[in-house]
């Protein structure tokens, strides 16, 4: 019920003009028109719509046109947080647990290991979340989940790294931690050492970001190397999430499936039938949880997806992001023949391919760096 009165509320900023715009429609009967109210008082005076003259039938029916949006909308909306709410821990029902455990590690670990890495250490910080964190990976290997989990191995060396922390300025803390527990030598958690970027770097950075364009030109029937893909997402692994929960997921399809799963998308008209890979990013749902990580999936996708385009970029292949854009039929009917499960969000597909020898791309003109800058000192 909260996360449905949340997702209404994000409706209604999602589109303020039209809800703003129903208050403040008035006749104007010397004009014979409609027209939106400018008053001193109205904050957006000058947005001033002057109406072609009409009737009130036909305003009856704008204003109904207006509300049906408006109504689909919140169904959209509703739809979309419904997907949040089934998938994510929220309502876990068992069917996830280990997704939901692992998650649930991770969120702890990484709260333990910001701890460890804080400017002003603060001695038995934590308690309750490194007890936590003990209970709930002796509950991973209760239920006898993968041991070679690299994000439960990663808690170990966490829970591991903090007792020695501890140990080192003879604190009792050191004992919320079991002395059992252990790690495989070859996990490191916890902290290590900031390497700032070089100068050296940063041509090679500025010309690969600034060099990228959306690349809609394909050599038709040519795969890009499944090596360099691979390597590409590699490299998309390391963009920051939320709690570094990594929920971004990755599926690749070519040929007539990569085709037939185009026409779902409205963005590629004139090329799609020549893209020769079709990438969908999604984010697993099942790894957040609370209301308030309701968009984190976009977000934490759409970062993914920005490193994902730049590393096919860097490594020579074209790429274009496609917009995800649709109704949740949409995104329902394409589902099955993409075989995505129903707790992942798809955030975009990424056509890619070897771009066409001597092809073009639009200029696409940036904003300066002052039109979308304030600084507020
Ligand atoms: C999330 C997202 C969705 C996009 N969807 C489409 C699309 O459906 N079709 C398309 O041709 N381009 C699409 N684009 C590409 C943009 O048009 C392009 O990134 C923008 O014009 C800037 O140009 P550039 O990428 O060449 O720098 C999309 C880009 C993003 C980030």
């Amino acid at each position: 019920m909260f996360l449905d009165l949340e997702a209404f509320k994000d409706a209604r900023r999602c589109h303020p003009q039209l809800s703003r715009m129903a208050g403040r429609l008035k006749p104007d009967p010397s004009r014979g028109s409609i027209c939106l109210d400018t008053s001193p008082q109205n904050p957006t005076a000058d947005l001033i719509l002057l109406l072609t003259p009409m009737n009130s039938l036909q305003l009856i029916k704008k204003r109904l046109k207006r509300l049906r949006k408006l109504g689909f909308l919140y169904v959209e909306t509703l739809k979309d947080s419904r997907r949040f709410f089934l998938s994510g821990n929220a309502l876990a029902d068992g069917t996830f647990d280990e997704a939901i455990l692992e998650g649930e590690i991770v969120r702890n670990y990484h709260v333990i290991e910001k701890g460890l890495s804080m400017p002003e250490f603060r001695p038995g910080f934590g308690g309750d979340q490194v007890s936590h964190l003990v209970r709930i990976v002796q509950e991973w290997e209760r239920r006898e989940y993968p041991a070679d989990n690299n994000q439960y191995l990663s808690a170990k060396a966490v829970l591991v790294a903090y007792r020695s922390r501890h140990e080192a300025i003879a604190h009792s803390a050191a004992e919320r931690v079991p002395a059992t527990l252990e790690i495989q030598d070859c996990f490191s958690g916890g902290i290590k050492q900031y390497l700032p970027a070089s100068l050296a770097d940063l041509d090679a950075f500025a010309r690969t970001v600034r060099s990228r364009s959306s690349v809609r030109s394909f050599i038709p029937d040519q795969q890009p190397d499944p090596e360099v893909i691979n390597l590409a997402i590699d490299d998309a692994r390391w963009s920051p999430s939320v709690c570094n929960r990594q929920t971004a997921r990755v599926h690749l399809y070519t040929g007539t499936r990569a085709t037939e799963l185009l026409k779902y998308q409205s963005g590629n008209r004139g090329f799609g039938h020549r893209v020769p890979l079709l990438i969908i990013v999604t984010s697993d749902l099942r790894y957040f949880s609370g209301i308030n990580e309701r968009y984190q999936g976009w977000i934490d996708g759409g970062m993914f997806s920005m490193l994902l385009l730049l590393g096919l970029h860097a490594r020579g292949l074209g790429a274009v992001a496609l917009n995800w854009s649709v109704l949740n039929k949409v995104d329902e009917s394409i589902r099955e023949p993409a075989g995505i499960p129903q707790y992942e969000r798809i955030i975009m597909m990424i056509a890619c391919g070897i771009p066409e020898p001597g092809c073009v791309v639009p200029v696409s003109t940036r904003r300066s760096v002052s039109d979308l800058t304030s600084w507020h000192l």
